[in-house]
């Protein structure tokens, strides 16, 4: 036993003075090794008196493991490439290839419309999506009473902040803080406590247009659609304009476009209507530009608020909006 304790602080020592690779194999060699110490220390064993052998043995083992674990420390000090070609890795084989990913349908969309809408000189800005009842209702005309203020279609967070319910919040904050001619448009996250279903959802995303100048009239809102439209699916699309109303634009219409499917005949797509609904648009209230500080006897305006849900679904052929949100991959995998 007394050999043993000796044993190992010698070799200890001459571990400590292993500088380099070459060094540590002769040391685990001569310790370690098939021929070496430790294994000439297990071959004595079975000479001893039985009643020393459990005592004997644990003391090897013992041994042993220290020096294999004092072994390993110094290795990693002093040649930690020869841990590394340990390890056993076989460089031939072909690597792990990374999945490549791609954007959400939504933000593909998003990203067409903003190329479109781009080229026709606006610029894209953003709001928060925490709003205050000044800039999702009071300025956009809305009045106190309004249905579309009712706790039960909006995510109110207190009494004056909500979750704003449409990108036309943006409007207002750029009337605000800029000064005409202005031509934006702003896309974003919208909520509403609609109850779920294959097309309603409690957040969706819409896309705000604003232009504001001397002597803009309905004729450069039309043209600015049909140029955006015709943009996203093609020269020959038609678009239709149908009355409406919303507080915040006057006149008001609603933007159809003809269903891309069947060119107007109706079809399933269309539900037979052979139009298909995109938003909504108009000229600015004068009100709104009273809000917001803009003299209407000056300047006027027009702005469209768009689903993107709604045109990337009949883009993609997308039939369910909670596809969109689930987050299941081999949903998203088709649109890399
Ligand atoms: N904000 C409206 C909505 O969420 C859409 C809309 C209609 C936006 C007319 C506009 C507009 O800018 O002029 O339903």
């Amino acid at each position: 036993m007394s050999e043993i304790e000796s044993a190992k602080t010698r070799a200890l020592d001459e571990l400590a003075a292993a500088g380099d690779a070459k060094a540590l194999e002769a040391w685990r060699i001569a310790w370690l090794g098939k021929k070496g110490f430790v294994t000439g220390l297990m071959k004595k064993l079975k000479e001893l008196p039985r009643e020393e052998k459990p005592a004997f043995g644990q003391a090897v083992n013992i041994l042993k493991n220290e020096l294999a674990r004092a072994f390993e420390t110094r290795t990693s000090v002093v040649a930690p490439a020869r841990n590394a070609s340990r390890r056993k890795i076989d460089i031939t084989l072909p690597g792990a290839r990374p999945e490549r990913g791609g954007l959400h349908p939504i933000t593909q969309m998003q990203g067409h419309m903003i190329t479109c809408m781009r080229s026709l000189g606006f610029e894209v800005v953003e709001g928060p999506e925490i709003e205050d009842e000044f800039h999702n209702f009071n300025a956009l005309n809305i009045p106190p009473n309004h249905p579309a203020r009712s706790e039960a279609d909006n995510f109110y967070l207190s009494d004056d902040l909500l979750l704003r319910s449409q990108t036309s919040t943006v409007q207002i904050r750029m009337m605000e803080t800029r000064k005409p001619p202005l031509r934006i448009i702003a896309p974003g996250r919208v909520y509403r406590p609609d109850t779920v279903d294959a097309s309603h959802h409690y957040m969706f995303h819409q896309l705000e247009g604003l232009a504001v100048d001397r002597g803009l009239t309905m004729k450069d809102l039309k043209t600015t659609l049909v140029l955006f439209f015709s943009g996203l699916f093609g020269e020959d699309v038609e678009i239709r304009l149908r009355p409406n109303f919303f507080p915040f634009t006057e006149p008001s219409a609603e933007v159809d476009v003809a269903c891309t499917f069947c060119k107007g005949e109706g079809c399933s797509t269309c539900q037979n209507k052979g139009w298909i609904e995109m938003g909504g648009c108009g000229m600015v209230d004068p009100n709104v530009f009273a809000a917001v500080g803009i003299d209407p006897e000056e300047y006027t305006g027009f702005a469209f608020g768009l689903g993107i849900e709604r045109l990337a679904m009949r883009r993609y052929g997308i039939p369910d909006i909670r596809l969109l949100t689930e987050n299941d991959v081999r949903f998203l995998k088709q649109f890399r």
